[in-house]
């Protein structure tokens, strides 16, 4: 039998707006490099992200950086039931707007290349899915890689890793045994133009973990 979705529609009906480019552009004058985006990311392209995200799995989703909620705001469109969700963002004006508007998830304003700090006493919980949208193209690809390797050491079995990014080559290089990479076409209608990559188990690697 399918999951029963929820029907999230007083939450969305509650929140009405999804227009943050205002103070989404002013928090990128001010840290262009931690924001990695002008504008929050379009409709068109947050609901591709959730469309590939392993939502289907038992379990808690992780979101990492989700801003002013443009994803989180997919998720529940798609019928995520809010309290699968946890969202973590380090910009504490964009955590505190996010707690307010959608109150039926969980929030927690920390450093999400910092997990076991961040999630404190739920630190072992493995998750259905985890979404990211924390920009790290600065970073070296080996540091990318290891920390992807540790985002995949918190997943179920099955679960995958999507990611928000206007790269044009995998944001994050595949890992051999431990986690292989793949994108969705262009979403032209996003500011600027992106891929979604989907980070997903290496065979391998499932069969070590079965
Ligand atoms: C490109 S924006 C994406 C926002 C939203 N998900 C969207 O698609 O419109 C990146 C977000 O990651 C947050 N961020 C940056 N570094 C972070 C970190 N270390 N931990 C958690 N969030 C972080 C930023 O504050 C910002 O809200």
């Amino acid at each position: 039998m399918g999951r029963v979705m929820p029907d999230n529609s007083h939450i969305l009906a509650r929140d009405g707006k999804n227009g943050d480019f205002g103070p989404f552009f002013a928090n990128w004058i001010r840290h262009p490099i931690a924001m990695g985006a002008v504008a929050p990311s379009s409709k068109a392209y947050c609901r591709k992200m959730v469309d590939k995200a392993s939502t289907e799995l038992d379990g808690p989703i992780l979101e990492l950086g989700p801003g002013l909620g443009a994803v989180t705001r997919a998720l529940l469109e798609k019928g995520v039931d809010p309290a699968r969700i946890t969202s973590i963002e380090y910009e504490p004006k964009f955590a505190d707007a996010l707690k307010r508007r959608f109150p039926e998830i969980t929030v927690i304003q920390g450093n999400g290349f910092d997990l076991d700090a961040t999630l404190g006493e739920r630190r072992d919980e493995k998750f259905a899915a985890i979404l990211f949208a924390i920009p790290i193209v600065s970073e070296k690809a080996e540091w990318r890689q290891t920390l992807f390797r540790d985002y995949f050491s918190r997943l179920r079995s099955g679960g995958n890793i999507t990611q928000l990014s206007y790269m044009w080559t995998p944001p994050v290089p595949a890992v051999p045994g431990v986690f292989s990479v793949s994108s969705t076409d262009i979403v032209w209608n996003n500011i600027p133009p992106a891929r979604v990559w989907i980070y997903e188990p290496d065979l391998a690697f499932s069969e070590i973990d079965a």
